[in-house]
């Protein structure tokens, strides 16, 4: 590319920013499109492509385009260890929706009900790539789109359909939401095509979710603790439905 800078100043403010050699190769997998994509030594870049990811290697040597360390640090705000940084079209609300509103359904959608932490929720959609789920949807004012989520998520917002929506606008399916008072979860078969939605890290699950719910669930705690971390939960309730059936990974 012949004025990378250039590129990445016209499209900074719509696309999405890939912090990193591990979030670019993760959206390179899963078939983001990536117009520009920035390097302060190609040849390390290339080498660690090699080493940890030979199956992008080729797509990466394409992408990759040499800049001064000056121009690096003029474009990304915390320069990332690995020196790489790259923007990614943001994937349409449109296509996103499809994708949640599918049926029959496989794999179940996360929903974060009006989470606050950004590191939070990039794990939670770290784990919803890693589990295969369908989709990850937050509720409230959060950006599940917002470079700290995408850098938490290292790049795997592109592996499943990550969108913002109300709660009436939540996909059809048996809505499963996790409480300290629901019943044990051990004791249940989680749907394929559940919607498992998750509380708030400040005040639990909104009272409109707790209208929506068709089942109530609590993961095992034991007396005197008041609750889990928001992302440890999702782990929980996402490794219990790999355990009791679904489509995992599929
Ligand atoms: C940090 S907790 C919320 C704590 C909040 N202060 C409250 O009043 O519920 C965030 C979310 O993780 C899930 N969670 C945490 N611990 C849980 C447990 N033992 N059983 C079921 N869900 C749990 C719930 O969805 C909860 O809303």
């Amino acid at each position: 590319m012949t004025d990378p800078v250039g590129a990445w100043h016209r499209l900074a403010d719509t696309a999405v920013l890939l912090d990193g050699f591990h979030a670019l190769k993760h959206a390179v997998r899963f078939g983001a499109e990536v117009p520009v994509a920035v390097t302060t030594d190609r040849a390390a870049a290339l080498a660690l492509a090699e080493e940890l990811a030979p199956d992008v290697r080729d797509t990466l040597a394409v992408l990759l385009t040499e800049v001064p360390e000056a121009a690096y640090t003029s474009l990304v705000p915390r320069p990332h260890p690995t020196a790489v940084a790259a923007l990614a079209v943001r994937p349409s609300r449109a296509a996103n929706l499809e994708r949640l509103a599918h049926t029959p359904r496989t794999a179940p959608v996360v929903v974060l009900d009006n989470p606050r932490n950004l590191g939070n929720a990039g794990a939670v959609i770290r784990l919803a790539a890693g589990f295969g789920t369908t989709g990850v949807v937050t509720t409230g004012t959060l950006d599940p789109w917002h470079p700290t989520v995408v850098r938490g998520g290292a790049g795997l917002h592109f592996a499943t359909a990550v969108e913002r929506l109300t709660v009436e606008e939540l996909p059809p399916g048996p809505v499963c939401a996790l409480d300290p008072e629901g019943d044990d979860i051990r004791g249940i078969k989680l749907p394929d095509d559940a919607i498992l939605a998750f509380g708030s890290e400040r005040t639990g699950l909104s009272t409109e979710l707790r209208a929506r719910a068709d089942h109530l669930l609590s993961l095992p705690m034991r007396p005197q603790v008041s609750s889990y971390n928001l992302a440890t939960s999702v782990a929980m309730t996402l490794y219990h439905w790999s355990l009791t059936g679904g489509a995992f990974g599929a």
